[in-house]
């Protein structure tokens, strides 16, 4: 079991930041020392990592993905593997996926097929979160008892009619069985039967191309929604989180119901902050279908951008995750130009999250503690994984990122290492970069070199969201 010594750096949790040096003992964290401690022999170690002018920060814990995630006669580009590896580029050593259920699926025959897609091919640590697409009587039994294998948190669609949509009832329902197992309901929240209305007439008249998506799904629409899925989680008595909250309308409903400290969280995703419906999602052709995703990228001239940028300071949205869902631009979403409604759904960004966040550090939208807790603290404490992640800590997992804070790079597919022919971020350049990562102590990035395998990263049984109100 290796020591090893994370000397000269400053470490940065989300309670604050300090120079200090970190001993890693096999899989877990031993010490923080004072800097210069000579309470530990760096001759008694087997490395000693130099982190001067450099930040520590506890490993990245991205709570929404999607890797190989079928849609259609599709799946998502990035595999466990390729997908965990672009993730420790980028500084993240914890994934939480989406073990899809379809229309006729078992819930153990989907949990399963999830094991078998990761098992023995992830670099990094990976739990699973159950995508609930066909609640019914046997289901809800079943989400009795996920919990007890470590999935604690099922994810419910009001988007999406006829494929993975949940009325009413069934959101109820599986909210109710929340409460009784405390699984953590999480919701996609946009009113699909409206927007297929509006998406229909769109096409009908002849309104077909990328930007019609955005177009078709208002942002009152994902307001309705959330509203709708609060008020359901409040006659539940469940805790309530929605993922990737696109619009301020919607995290209006999220600040009112947290002011009356109700059990309800919201995540959003880098695209939701740096990408917008006018200079992204408006570009013709497959240019604008590559930023063809699920809430729509918003407009920024109404101020949506910087709301949302004021829900990461006030707490209001919790978490920033990626909903990395990559799809090909050549073979994948190209091919479905002519019907806006057929392109793939999905952005791939697990790569960018630290890097896109730490922009806010940068320009002074948020401190390093905050950036820490958005990436890693607080996904680690809703969904169970806390003190193990999330934190520099005794005891805690040694998943540790060394951060150089004012390297420059520019984004771009050339030097990507997602499995996807575009990038999101062409060209954009941002100050920052993740430099060394360890995952439970085994180096997998070792000065931007990948050191990492398939099969180092273990499933993990998540245990129950630590409430944290
Ligand atoms: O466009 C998106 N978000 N694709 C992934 C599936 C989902 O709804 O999260
Ligand atoms: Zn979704
Ligand atoms: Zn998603």
């Amino acid at each position: 079991m290796a020591r090893i010594l994370l000397s000269g750096g400053t470490v940065v949790n989300a309670t604050g930041a300090a120079p200090a040096d970190v001993l890693v003992d096999g899989e877990t964290i031993a010490a923080l020392l004072a800097p210069g401690s000579d309470l530990v022999d760096p001759a008694t170690c087997d490395r000693v990592v130099d982190a001067t002018d450099k930040l520590v920060v506890p490993g990245g814990v991205d709570a929404h993905t999607h890797m190989e995630l079928p849609v259609g006669d599709l799946a998502a580009s990035d595999t466990f593997e390729t997908g965990t590896t672009a993730a420790v580029w980028g500084g993240t050593t914890t994934i939480i996926d989406f073990a899809n259920q379809y229309v006729g699926d078992t819930v153990p025959g989907c949990i399963d097929e999830w094991h078998g897609k990761a098992e023995g091919n992830c670099v990094i640590d990976y739990g699973f979160h159950l995508a609930v697409g066909d609640v019914n009587e046997e289901t809800l039994k079943h989400l009795e008892r996920v919990v007890d294998e470590g999935i604690t948190s099922y994810k419910l669609f009001m988007a999406y009619p006829g494929r993975l949509y949940s009325d009413d009832a069934q959101i109820l329902r599986t909210m109710q069985v929340a409460s009784r197992t405390g699984a953590m309901t999480m919701m996609h929240a946009e009113n699909g039967i409206a927007i297929d209305v509006l998406a229909a007439q769109a096409v009908e008249k002849g309104l077909v191309d990328p930007v019609q998506h955005g177009l078709t799904r208002p942002k009152a629409l994902e307001a309705e929604a959330t509203f709708r899925a609060i008020k359901l989680a409040e006659v539940a008595r469940s805790p309530l989180y929605i993922v990737h909250l696109s619009a301020d309308a919607a995290l209006d409903q999220i600040v009112e119901a947290r002011d009356r400290g109700a059990p309800v969280f919201a995540e959003t995703c880098p695209q939701y902050l740096y990408l917008s419906l006018e200079e992204h999602l408006s570009r013709p052709g497959a240019e604008g279908a590559a930023y063809v995703c699920s809430p729509p990228l918003r407009s920024r001239d109404d101020g949506n951008h910087d709301n949302l940028w004021r829900g990461l300071r006030t707490d209001d949205l919790s978490v920033v995750a990626t909903d990395h869902c990559p799809f090909c631009l050549e073979d994948q979403k190209a091919p479905a130009l002519g019907d806006f409604r057929r392109i793939p759904n999905g952005l791939g960004s697990v790569e960018h999250r630290l890097d896109l966040l730490h922009q806010g550090v940068v320009t002074g939208e948020i401190g390093l503690p905050r950036w820490v807790e958005l990436c890693s603290t607080t996904p680690a404490r809703l969904f169970g994984l806390y003190p193990r992640k999330g934190v520099i800590a005794p005891g805690a997992d040694a998943d540790l990122v060394v951060y150089d804070p004012s390297a420059r790079q520019t984004l771009g597919a050339a030097t990507h290492h997602m499995n996807l022919d575009h990038s999101a971020y062409e060209g954009v350049e941002v100050t920052g970069r993740v430099e060394t990562v360890l995952s439970r102590g085994s180096v997998v990035l070792d000065e931007r070199r990948f050191t990492g395998r398939a099969g180092h990263g273990c499933f993990l049984r998540r245990g129950l969201a630590e409430l944290l109100r």
